[in-house]
């Protein structure tokens, strides 16, 4: 779908209509025509309606205002499994984790459709949440070629501290596949305990809303720019695992 929507992008900028020189809510209107650009919000909470979906919601409004399609898909609070290391996924022609029973699998299907993604997670003990790191962990391991170029963001929601530590181990996973990660006036932190708590932290819903006015910009920039939906890049090294 990317990939249609870039070439229509690419064949309306080469027949001359107004891409590059349009205002920005034109442009938005352009990018819609050619098939709304689409952003994953990843809701790794198992409280389907705490205080990391409040904090979804509000950039949620944001690129909706924009024009942007949006799906807020919650992990649960099922069981999920961690990566085995078995090499099952390098084997199977793409089909994925081996395990399917959990939400690994579906959020790659979700991604295969989405433009950019953003994962939040509450805060437990100074790191994500067990399960939104094993579902990224298998889910980067497995599926890593969805993802590859795409806009980035992870959200961090904590009741005190720890929040700057579990970006880091997201944004980790994010810079090994070429995502530009996507920022705010802030971090993307906010804070709240009980569930709804986070929309009195005035500050960080402000920065909710300013980083998905920055998805919304850069996912324009990209899809409206010259026509390459992603730079180029160097075959990929021969691994040399800290031996040599
Ligand atoms: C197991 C567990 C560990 C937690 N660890 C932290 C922590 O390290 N730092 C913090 O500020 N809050 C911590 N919290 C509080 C949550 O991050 C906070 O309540 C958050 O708002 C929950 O988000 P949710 O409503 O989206 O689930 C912890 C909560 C739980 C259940």
């Amino acid at each position: 779908m990317m990939r249609r929507s870039f070439i229509k992008t690419a064949a309306l900028a080469a027949a001359g209509t107004a891409v590059l020189g349009a205002p920005a809510s034109a442009m938005m209107k352009e990018g819609k025509d050619a098939g709304k650009k689409k952003v994953l919000l990843v809701n790794g909470s198992p409280r389907a309606d705490g205080n990391t979906f409040c904090a979804l919601q509000e950039i949620e409004k944001q690129l909706k205002a924009h024009g942007l399609e949006t799906e807020i898909y919650q992990i649960g609070n099922k069981p999920v499994r961690m990566c085995i290391n078995c090499g099952g996924c390098r084997r199977n022609g793409g089909k994925g984790c081996v395990f399917d029973d959990d939400p690994c699998n579906e959020i790659a299907r979700k991604l295969a459709d989405a433009d950019a993604v953003v994962i939040g997670t509450p805060v437990y003990y100074g790191q994500p949440n067990g399960g939104i790191l094993a579902v990224m962990q298998r889910l980067f391991y497995s599926a890593g070629h969805l993802v590859q170029n795409k806009p980035a963001a992870a959200v961090a929601i904590c009741r005190r501290g720890g929040a700057t530590a579990t970006l880091q181990t997201m944004n980790m996973m994010f810079e090994m596949m070429n995502m530009p990660l996507v920022t705010s006036q802030y971090w993307n932190i906010a804070y709240g305990a009980a569930k709804g708590e986070v929309k009195l932290d005035k500050e960080g819903m402000q920065t909710m809303r300013t980083l998905g006015n920055n998805l919304a910009w850069l996912l324009e920039k990209i899809h409206t720019g010259d026509g390459k939906s992603a730079p180029s890049r160097e075959e990929k090294a021969e691994f040399t695992n800290f031996i040599r």
